[in-house]
Parts: structure tokens; C-alpha cells; sequence
């Protein structure tokens, strides 16, 4: 609402968490599925952007662009130091939820009104952040823009990464009209964090089961992504006799059931979601099947156990069809415990009545993991209720994501009004 007091204008309020969550929910949505496909410098991806810069300067906020493509809003001096950032990121799986990434972004926005509207006076500053293509669902690597800036993926290994259709990154960016040779480690800008808190709607069921709207991350599983290329001999499906074929998609459909056995036994995950078939012919026996494994368990060593066998069964499986493969990891990344001093305080801080709210591990992966390693770092989770994630039908209750916007401006308030 805008209104004049005493000859003075007053600025007009900033849009609700309604307002900003209806303007973003179109964007990058198929009209087919009802699921998002908002990939890393697309289209879609620049006018997720454009929301964000958008939002900032609406609040008189200080952009920033950083040379890795994530984008800051700012409250208070960006130079000042110690400042409590939070945020998330706005790109999307294939066919994603509306929830993973934005949640965290909106509520970022709504938290500053809400701290704002409360007259608290922050004497750190505060920033927002949308991190670039945490998903890695175009580049097959993830979380690329935190891993660049905290110098855990070099601008050289970056710029090697492609996509489908053989576009480099550095093309990609390019293209959105972003400077590819910029790219790289910066650790000026982290310097500047005294403590990062990322909001993310809970990817299970584990928060629900507790009946609480809220909670606070203990840890991120170790993860990663392994590429299986299984090589066979193309042939015809109508006149090649059973015992003269190398047919990969054989060695490739065992591999994926020796991976749920040996994850299940183990309490570990193991998922087959991605899968690329040359030549793709129906009435062909395939030349080549390439299959992305991507692998994540509560510890380090069960993961490698895991893992290690998976490779084991489907060698030996290529034996028996004679087949060749061969197993490339395109990334890892190691197991997260959330520093415990932040984690007790922020879960203290939201709790009642001496009770502090859930605690929880989680096995998805989150820009917070990456910066963890540089920064003191903590993750607040809103209730799922479904737990389905990745996933149009991704869900959150409207008085949960509300509650989680109270919690984190609690949180901002908390850790930057001393
Ligand atoms: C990101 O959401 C991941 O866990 O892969
Ligand atoms: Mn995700
Ligand atoms: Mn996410």
C-alpha cells in the first residue's frame, strides 16, 4: 500500500510471500507435466534471475552479481564483514517441485520483511543469495555455482563440463550473457560471511513424523554421481540369433538390480534415473547403454562399499554378456555435519518451552553443504508432508511454509541482532 504522511511518501510494501510465490510459479513450468524446468542459463533460468534482481532493487537492496553467476541482495554495508546470509536456489531438476530451492529463496525475502516490519535493528549485515545451478540438471554436476566460489570445482574442470547437446558451460554462459572466463574461486566474498542459514523444504518424511513444522539439518549424507558405460555390438533384433548378441542393455538392466540389493542390504541408496541409449532404435539391439548411478549413504564407507560393489557386479555381468564397461564418478561429495554450535542455537532459538525443535540428517544435497566447508553453515527444514520431492508433486502446507518464514526471521534476528 502506498500512502503520504505529513507531504512525505511512504515506500509502497513489499510483496507479500503470496504475491512473490504466484509470480515465480509459472515461470519455467511444462504445461504437460505441470513440473519445472528451470535449467542452468536457459531462459527459464533468466527470468527466474530477473524475479530476483527484481526483488531486491523493490526493497532498496544492494545487487550484486559475483563473478560465478549467483546473485546477493543486500541489507546493510556487503563490505562490512560477519554478515548473516541466507538463501537458496531457484534452478530445478527435471521436472522438479515448486518447492526445492524457491521455498528457501521466497522465505529468504519474507524473513528481511518480516524483520523489517518488526523495526529490529541488525548490526550485522544481511544478504540473500540465489546460488546457480544447484541442481546440476544440465551439466550433470551439482550445486555448480557454490562449488566454484568455495574453489572446489576449478574454472577449468567447469568449463569442460557439457550438456546433452554438447554445449559447454562456458558457451551456455555465454550465451545469457555471462563472462565465462570470470569464473572461479572466491574467497573474498565468502570472507565476508560470518554465518550462512539455508531454509529448504524437507525432502522426506522425517520432519512429519515428528509433528513439528520446522527443523534444523544435522547433516548431509556423502553422495555422488557415477557414469556406466556398457559397450555392445549393434545389431538387428529380428534376425540375430539370442546366443550371438552383446546386447548392453542386458548388462545394464542387471546392474540396476544389483544396485537396489546392494543398497538395500547395506541401508544405503542407489538410483539408476538417468539413462542414454545409442542408437535408440526400436527393432536395434543398442551399441551403447549409458547409465548414471547416483549413490548416497549416512557414512563415507558404506557408500564406497556399496558403490564398489555395484561396479563389481556389473563387470561381472559384462563378462558373462560380452560386453564391455567402464565407471566414471563425475562428482562426489563428502559427508556435511553442520557445525554444532550453530545448529544447537538456531534449534534452541526455535523451540518451546526449553524443547529444541528436530534435529535431522538429510540425504539430498544443498548449496549449504559446499559452503560448510568454508563457513560456518546451518539448514532449516519445512515440513514435507508427502516427503515426495524432485517431483511436480512436491508439497508444502501453506501454515508451514508461513511458520517457516517466522523461523527464519527468528533465526536472522537471532544471530544478527546481538
Ligand atoms: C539435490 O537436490 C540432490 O540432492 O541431488
Ligand atoms: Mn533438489
Ligand atoms: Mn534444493
Amino acid at each position: 500500500m502506498t500512502g503520504t504522511e505529513g507531504g512525505r511518501r511512504e515506500a509502497p510494501a513489499p510483496p507479500s510471500f503470496h504475491t512473490m510465490w504466484a509470480d515465480l510459479l509459472p515461470i519455467g513450468r511444462h504445461a504437460d507435466t505441470g513440473g519445472y524446468r528451470r535449467y542452468a542459463w536457459t531462459a527459464a533460468d533468466a527470468d527466474c534471475r530477473a524475479w530476483f534482481q527484481a526483488q531486491a532493487e523493490s526493497r532498496g537492496l544492494t545487487y550484486e552479481l559475483d563473478r560465478n553467476g549467483n546473485q546477493w541482495a543486500w541489507y546493510g554495508d556487503p563490505e562490512a564483514g560477519d554478515a548473516v546470509v541466507t538463501g537458496s536456489h531457484l534452478d530445478s531438476v527435471p521436472d522438479g517441485g515448486a518447492f526445492d530451492g524457491p521455498l528457501g529463496v521466497v522465505s529468504s525475502f519474507a524473513a528481511l520483511d518480516t524483520l523489517r516490519a518488526r523495526g529490529a535493528a541488525p548490526d550485522r549485515p544481511l544478504a540473500i543469495v540465489n546460488f546457480g545451478d544447484e541442481e546440476g540438471a544440465r551439466f550433470g554436476l551439482a550445486c555448480v555455482g557454490s562449488r566454484l566460489a568455495a574453489g572446489q570445482l576449478t574454472a577449468e574442470q567447469a568449463h569442460a563440463l557439457r550438456d546433452a547437446d554438447g554445449v559447454t558451460l562456458a558457451q551456455a554462459m555465454e550465451r545469457a550473457g555471462y563472462d565465462p572466463e570470470a569464473i572461479g574461486p572466491d574467497p573474498e566474498r565468502l570472507a565476508r560471511i560470518g554465518a550462512f542459514v539455508e531454509l529448504h523444504v524437507e525432502q522426506g518424511r522425517a520432519l512429519d513424523r515428528t509433528g513439528h513444522a520446522v527443523g534444523v539439518a544435522s547433516a548431509i549424507w556423502p553422495h555422488g554421481r557415477w557414469r556406466f558405460d556398457f559397450r555392445g555390438e549393434a545389431n538387428h533384433a529380428g534376425t540375430t540369433r539370442i546366443e550371438d548378441r552383446r546386447d548392453p542393455m542386458l548388462t545394464y538392466a542387471a546392474t540396476v538390480l544389483a544396485a537396489r540389493e546392494k543398497a538395500a542390504r547395506a541401508g544405503a541408496l542407489a538410483t539408476f534415473g538417468k539413462v542414454g541409449v545409442e542408437p535408440n532404435g526400436v527393432n536395434a539391439i543398442a551399441s551403447l547403454v549409458r547409465g548414471w548411478l547416483d549413490s548416497r549413504a549416512a557414512d563415507e564407507h558404506t557408500l564406497a562399499t556399496v558403490v564398489g560393489e555395484i561396479e563389481r557386479a556389473a563387470a561381472g555381468q559384462a563378462a558373462r554378456d560380452g560386453v564391455e564397461v567402464s565407471v566414471t564418478r563425475e562428482s562426489f561429495t563428502p559427508v556435511v555435519e553442520f557445525e554444532h554450535g550453530l545448529r544447537d542455537k538456531l534449534a534452541a532459538l526455535l523451540g518451546t518451552d526449553g524443547a529444541p525443535v528436530p534435529v535431522l540428517p538429510t540425504g539430498a544435497g544443498h548449496d549449504a553443504g559446499i559452503l560448510s566447508a568454508s563457513v560456518p553453515t546451518a539448514m532449516l527444514f519445512v515440513r514435507n508432508p508427502t516427503g515426495v520431492s524432485h517431483s511436480p508433486a512436491e508439497s508444502a502446507a501453506e501454515d508451514d511454509c508461513v511458520a517457516g518464514v517466522t523461523a527464519l526471521a527468528d533465526v536472522l534476528e537471532g544471530l544478527a541482532c546481538r
